[in-house]
Formats: structure tokens, sequence, C-alpha cells
């Protein structure tokens, strides 16, 4: 079976739409057909500044958000990064394997590091895809299914993985990208152009999956539309009616063509009234399994206590080859 690796981030409590129509889903979906290993990436927090207390809390909810969306450890290997120290390890090795202009040229550490300004931006954040390519490389993974953000840290990848390869003989897979188009980019509710985010500037088109239900609804109802009042997907010129397609279409498995025809005719209320209740439907169990999973610590915290054994094991002999390759002399 081929390999999958993802992770996500524990920083900011509940996922939002676009964690798990861009991520997550493809993470249950791969379960059966591959090795799977999925993570909750801590030492990826802490690039910029966490409270400690909060950091521990966010870590167990976003692995009891990831259970209660149908990541099941006995089907995958469930860890948290910062459990497999060879991450720091491998971590280091691509930091000396990049050039700082291919670092720099991060698109993703451009934007997070001009919204902070360069005496708040950690090395950390800088050096941050070093560390998702040491992720990504130490399981030998063949895909990863991540959103379109992610495309040129896996870009990033391939290239290290290559010139590693090259230059001390073939120890790397080279992974692929497994993002599919119409989940790849969900936007925001109330701002079509730009990605769903925690960090836009207000909360108002951001779906967040733990939120009271009720909200959830009136966030959909009132999302940004056009003028023209014709239902259909056409991502340049009806974005936002695109957007609420592109949900409706992967929540409910039905396709885009099919849900042109079921509202042709009809305006945008019925639309989002729908939709809204789509959305209701599938974040009220979330939200209950999530609280069930997170009052059961002592399971969850061994569910973990087998991931990270589980991922240990594989990525200890790829750091060991690694290290050996680089001619680092071993403890006899
Ligand atoms: P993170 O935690 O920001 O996001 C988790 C996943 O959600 C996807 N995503 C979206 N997909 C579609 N539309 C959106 N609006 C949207 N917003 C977020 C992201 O693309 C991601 O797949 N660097 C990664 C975590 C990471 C990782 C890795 C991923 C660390 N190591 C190794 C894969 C492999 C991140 O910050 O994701």
């Amino acid at each position: 079976r081929p390999r999958v690796l993802s992770g996500i981030q524990p920083t900011a409590g509940s996922f939002h739409l676009g964690n798990y129509l861009g991520a997550v889903r493809q993470w249950v979906a791969l379960q059966d057909s591959h090795d799977a290993f999925y993570m909750v990436v801590d030492l990826h927090a802490i690039t910029v500044p966490q409270d400690p207390a909060e950091l521990r809390a966010n870590t167990r909810l976003a692995v009891a958000q990831l259970l209660a969306a149908g990541v099941d450890p006995e089907r995958c290997t469930l860890f948290v990064q910062s459990h497999v120290p060879e991450h720091a390890q491998l971590g280091w090795v691509m930091n000396c394997l990049a050039g700082f202009g291919e670092a720099s040229r991060m698109t993703q550490f451009k934007d997070k590091s001009a919204k902070q300004g360069s005496d708040r931006t950690t090395v950390g954040l800088f050096t941050y895809p070093l560390l998702m390519v040491a992720d990504i490389l130490l399981y030998q993974a063949d895909q990863v299914p991540v959103g379109e953000d992610q495309r040129q840290h896996l870009e990033l990848t391939r290239n290290l993985a290559e010139r590693f390869n090259g230059t001390y003989g073939d120890t790397f897979t080279v992974p692929d990208p497994y993002i599919l188009k119409e989940t790849s980019k969900i936007y925001d509710l109330q701002d079509p152009s730009a990605k769903m985010s925690k960090s836009a500037a207000t909360t108002k088109g951001l779906i967040n999956l733990l939120d009271e239900p009720k909200a959830t609804a009136k966030k959909v109802k009132s999302a940004v539309t056009d003028t023209d009042s014709v239902i259909r997907f056409d991502q340049v010129e009806k974005p936002g009616v695109s957007n609420l397609l592109s949900i409706y279409s992967t929540l409910t498995d039905t396709s885009v063509a099919d849900l042109e025809q079921k509202y042709e005719g009809k305006g945008y209320g019925a639309l989002k009234t729908d939709l809204a209740e789509v959305m209701v439907d599938f974040v009220t169990p979330f939200r209950t399994r999530t609280q069930e999973y997170l009052d059961d610590t002592e399971t969850l915290d061994s569910i973990l206590a087998k991931g990270a054994e589980k991922a240990r094991a594989v990525a200890a002999e790829t750091l060991a080859r690694t290290y050996d390759r680089m001619g680092l002399l071993p403890v006899k």
C-alpha cells in the first residue's frame, strides 16, 4: 500500500471548514487504501508564542477532532509530532540542506512575517517549512493530502529529497501532493477572494466546526454572493456562489452539476437555507463526538502513546540511514 502522511496545527482550537474539506476529509478517505500517518504538529505551533496550558489543551482537542472526523487509530498511525524526536533531528538536517534563498521564497512565511513585523517573527517561523519537509521525508511518504496553501512546501520537499538523493544516494521517497481540486481552497464566506483562515480580520466568514450550530447556520445564511441571482458554478464571475456550491457538493456527495440543476430558477435564499441545514447536520454530531473523545483523556493519551511508538519505529530507521549517508559517526 502506498504511504500517506499529513499534519495539522493544534494552535487555533476548533478546526475550520477549510481544514476539514481541504485536508482532514481526505485523511479519513485514504486510511484503507493507504498506509497512513497523521499527526498534530505541535512543534510547528510553537513558531508563534503559545500559552503552555492552552497548547497542551489544544493538542488534545485537535486529536479529539481528528477522531470525531473519522480518523481511526486502528486503521492509521495517529500521533503528536513532539512525541517523535526524529522530527526535530531531521529538521536540522533539512536546515543544513536548504538554501537561504529558497527558504526566503516561501510565500506563507512572507505573508505571516509581514503581518507580524520582523522583531516578532521567530527564526522558527522562517525554517518552519524545513521541519515540514522532515515530517514528510521521515516516513517515506508517497502522497501528502493537503490544501492548496501547502503546495509550495510540497515543492520544496520534492526538491530537497531529490537534492539529498543526488548527493548521498537514494534515501528519500520523493512525495507527490494529494490536492483535490474541488476542495483545495475553501474561501471565506464574507470575502470569497480570500481563503478561509483563522487569521482573517473578522470571523464572520469563518466556519469553526466547534461553534454553536445556530451561529454556523447564521453565517451560511449571510454569506456574500453576487447580484445576478443565478446559481451556477463560475469561480471567476461568481466566487461566492461557487464556494457555497463546492462546500454543499462535498458535504452531501452530490455533483455540482446536480446542484445547479436542483436550484435552477431558485434564488440564493433557498440555496443558503438548505446548505445551512446540511452544515448543522454535519457539525452537531461532530461537536458531540469531539467532546466525548475529549472527556476520556486516558483513552486519548493511550492512543497517542501507541501512535508515537509506531511512528518512531519508522522515523528512527530513516533518520539513522540519513545520518549514516551523510557521514555522521554512529555510536559504537
Ligand atoms: P494547517 O494546520 O494550517 O492546516 C491543516 C490543513 O488544512 C488545509 N487548509 C485548507 N484547505 C482548503 N481551504 C482552506 N481555506 C484551508 N485552510 C487550511 C491546509 O492546506 C492543511 O492541509 N504546514 C501545515 C501542517 C503540516 C503538514 C506537515 C502538512 C506540518 N507538517 C507535513 C502535511 C505534511 C499547516 O500549517 O497546516
